[in-house]
């Protein structure tokens, strides 16, 4: 598949098929790839911590919060929840600066091509009770969890809109999740020929 046709597929997936199993090595792949993203001074500050166990995704599962925009959704029903979980760490003893957060968004677009290529989906999440996922996941000291990524096969259908009135995502009437996109128009300030 061509990337352009990658970063399209690669949409936030909220909803998955819970008993399609996520094997340990598809994470260990998706980590072997991230020792190749670009990092700030090459510091290489992420870590990561990855989950396919069904009792620690339960526990992970409980410390994040779902699709702020839909106020009637409380997040994937017990059948329809991720079956595997990456969480970006930093290690604040190798790099405390904001260049940190530029190697993690690198780090979740990477992550979500990956699973794109491999017709898995994500969804990137930064509302997380991070006390709470610390004391699960016995986080030292010197690392700080950034995000987490839900992983699994994916089950709800989602739309790339244009942009009306608002960028609020939505569900349709048809429970399709909308995603307004700007055009790109609207993206380029000026191009300079
Ligand atoms: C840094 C970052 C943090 C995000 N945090 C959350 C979150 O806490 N909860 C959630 O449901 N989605 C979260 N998302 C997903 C966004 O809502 C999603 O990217 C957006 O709606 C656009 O959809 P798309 O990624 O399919 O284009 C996050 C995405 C990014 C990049």
């Amino acid at each position: 598949m061509k990337v352009s046709e990658l970063v399209k597929k690669s949409r936030c997936r909220r909803e998955f098929y819970h008993s399609e199993k996520i094997s340990q090595k598809t994470l260990i792949d998706i980590i072997e790839s991230l020792r190749y993203i670009s990092s700030a001074k090459n510091l290489q500050p992420l870590r990561y911590i990855g989950s396919t166990n069904e009792n620690i995704n339960a526990e992970i599962f409980s410390t994040l919060k779902w699709a702020g925009y839909l106020k009637d959704w409380d997040g994937p029903k017990e059948k329809e929840r991720p079956a595997a979980y990456l969480v970006i760490l930093k290690d604040k003893d190798i790099c405390d600066d904001s260049f940190v957060l530029t190697d993690a968004g690198i780090a979740i677009q990477t992550i979500m091509l990956l699973l794109a290529d491999k017709n898995l989906g994500g969804c990137p999440i930064a509302a997380i009770d991070k006390n709470r996922l610390n004391k699960i996941l016995s986080v030292e000291k010197h690392l700080e969890i950034l995000y987490v990524i839900a992983i699994g096969k994916p089950k709800d259908k989602v739309i790339i809109t244009d942009v009306k009135d608002s960028i609020k995502y939505f569900r349709d009437n048809n429970g399709n999740h909308c995603v307004p996109k700007r055009s790109a128009e609207e993206l380029t300030y000026k191009l300079y020929g």
